[in-house]
């Protein structure tokens, strides 16, 4: 049998690209060579390349996180090279990318998400305003980042100051959240037409990380995954549906991961992951696996997934 020719995007050129190289290396490695041959195209130096082999590729797999990966960017790229791809396409890329606007379509969808403010570059700010609408403590981050890269808590007004502007160092517009204090909750969504909600993975970083920081999601064992999470069941549906209502609203291909926080009873969303993290140990894999489906098959399912869309 002909085997399928993989084009595997890993690296780019986002705040992530190490993380995006450590997932590629990995999703190599798990694909059965006998069945794939896979051509790992790095996106920050072999775009032209990728153009000039597209009639010769079956499927991309896009394993690259942030802004010219994640963004739609590529996405819209591939399609018009005709070649078709494991994850969302280019607008509900864009979407989930920008968390203003994920935000915006989360609302009206009927899901609670924080209260913010949403600053541009440029423009004046008032640090005593947002406050007095907010609260302390508060969250900054800038719209379009992700890995809590350039994301901070603020509990002073100092803080707040010098977090808006971390943020606004890596994007045009920052938001400036209330904070909301509950167990962190991560819910992945898994099809095309007939979606699979995946086990909910419950996030607990060490004491130190006051939240699930840059630090906290790649240092081994400085967060512990618990899959999946130890919530009573009402609950867990309750956030295995909030995860499909965030896939659906924007409109999301193949897969997603959705970030939430759970309050007493209340779910907020923070954001959808259109690529989330794939290496073997990543959130999305463990909740795979703890419904049977092991790294390998996952990819395999991610890549079926791809070439199924394209019959449509
Ligand atoms: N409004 C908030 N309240 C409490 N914690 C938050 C809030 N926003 C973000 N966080 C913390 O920061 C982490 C990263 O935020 P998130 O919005 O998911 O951005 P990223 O794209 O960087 O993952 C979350 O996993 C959570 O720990
Ligand atoms: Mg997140």
């Amino acid at each position: 049998m002909k085997r399928l020719r993989v084009a595997l995007l890993c690296g780019g050129k986002s705040s992530e690209r190490e993380i995006s190289l450590k997932s590629g290396m990995q999703v190599k490695k798990a694909l059965p060579e006998d069945k794939y041959e896979v051509i790992i195209y790095d996106p920050a130096s072999d775009l032209a390349k990728l153009v000039q082999d597209a009639s010769e590729i079956d499927v991309a797999l896009v394993m690259l996180h942030g802004r010219y990966g994640e963004d739609g960017t590529i996405q819209g790229l591939l399609d018009l090279l005709g070649i078709p791809y494991q994850c969302s396409g280019v607008l509900a890329s864009a979407l989930a990318m920008d968390k203003v606007m994920s935000k915006r379509i989360f609302k009206m969808a009927g899901l609670q998400v924080p209260k913010d403010v949403v600053l541009r570059r440029g423009e004046p700010y008032n640090t005593a305003k947002i406050v007095a609408k907010l609260g302390w403590p508060l969250m900054v981050k800038p719209a379009d980042g992700g890995s809590s890269i350039a994301l901070n808590m603020a509990n002073s007004e100092e803080e707040l100051t010098q977090a808006i502007e971390d943020a606004f160092a890596h994007s045009e517009t920052v938001l400036v959240e209330e904070y909301i204090a509950g167990r962190e909750i991560t819910g992945g969504v898994l099809g095309n037409k007939d979606l699979i909600a995946l086990p909910i993975v419950e996030i607990v970083p060490q004491a130190k990380h006051r939240f699930f920081d840059y630090e906290a999601k790649y240092t081994p064992g400085a967060t512990k995954e618990i899959c999946p999470a130890s919530l009573p069941e009402h609950l867990t549906q309750k956030a295995q549906a909030y995860a499909l209502k965030a896939h659906k609203a924007l409109g999301c291909k193949g897969y997603s991961r959705t970030d939430m926080i759970l309050k007493e009873e209340e779910i907020y969303v923070l954001e959808t992951n259109t690529i989330p993290g794939m290496t073997e140990t990543s959130l999305f894999p463990q909740a795979a696996k703890a419904m049977g489906m092991s790294f390998s098959s996952l990819l395999e399912r991610l890549i079926e997934l791809a070439l199924e869309e394209r019959h449509v």
